[in-house]
């Protein structure tokens, strides 16, 4: 663990206050059900719950963190929920590993989200990079971030937030394109994404 790898119980307890703000994240990225989709870097697993809820009976949703203590909350979140069948947990380092090392299918994947990631990630290239080979063609990335000048009585201090402009180069270098972006609540801005 370095110094920003949060405890569990500390995120899950954001999660709830912030369930609001995750619900309208959530209405950007227009899940529908039936749809296969993935929350990178999970955290507990709050938000992959509530995207759970939109996607089924058909849908599943893949809850990926590399942090063994977050997969262990949230695999306990989702068997006190029974939401197993729509919900699989995953531990993986998503700047570091192959698409073809993951249980997820590379292009199968229509909705994605990267909440209040990429600012603890040094290679964010390499992240949406991987992100974008789980995408299907017509799939949408949804990233969500701590806004720089606003909401900054919580969260990050501004110096550690991640300026909309290094995601967006970020991202195009990764090969994605911009489709939609502006506020996101309180403290947060979107960028959604499809591959280019
Ligand atoms: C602040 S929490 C956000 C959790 C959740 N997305 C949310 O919005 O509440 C950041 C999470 O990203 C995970 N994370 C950071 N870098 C990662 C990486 N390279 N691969 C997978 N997960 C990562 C951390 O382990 C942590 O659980």
């Amino acid at each position: 663990m370095d110094r920003r790898d949060y405890a569990p119980e500390q995120v899950l307890a954001h999660q709830i206050l912030r369930a609001a703000a995750s619900e309208r994240w959530l209405g950007i990225l227009d899940l529908r059900p039936g749809m296969e989709a993935a929350d990178l870097g999970s955290g507990p697993g709050l938000v992959a719950l509530q995207m759970a809820r939109r996607v089924r009976p058909d849908g599943r949703v893949w809850a990926i963190d590399r942090n063994a203590a977050m997969v262990a909350q949230a695999a306990r979140l989702v068997a006190a929920a029974h939401m197993e069948e729509w919900v699989r947990t995953v531990e993986a380092d998503l700047a570091a590993v192959e698409p073809g090392e993951l249980p997820v299918r590379p292009a199968s994947l229509e909705r994605a989200l990267v909440a209040n990631v990429l600012h603890h990630v040094p290679d964010k290239v390499r992240f949406l990079g991987l992100a974008r080979r789980l995408l299907g063609r017509q799939g949408r990335l949804l990233v969500v971030e701590f806004d720089p000048l606003r909401g900054l009585h919580f969260g990050p201090p501004p110096g550690e937030r991640m300026a909309p402009e290094e995601l967006e180069e970020a991202a195009e270098r990764a090969g994605l394109a911009p489709v939609a972006g502006g506020d996101a609540g309180e403290a947060w801005y979107h960028r959604l994404f499809t591959p280019a």
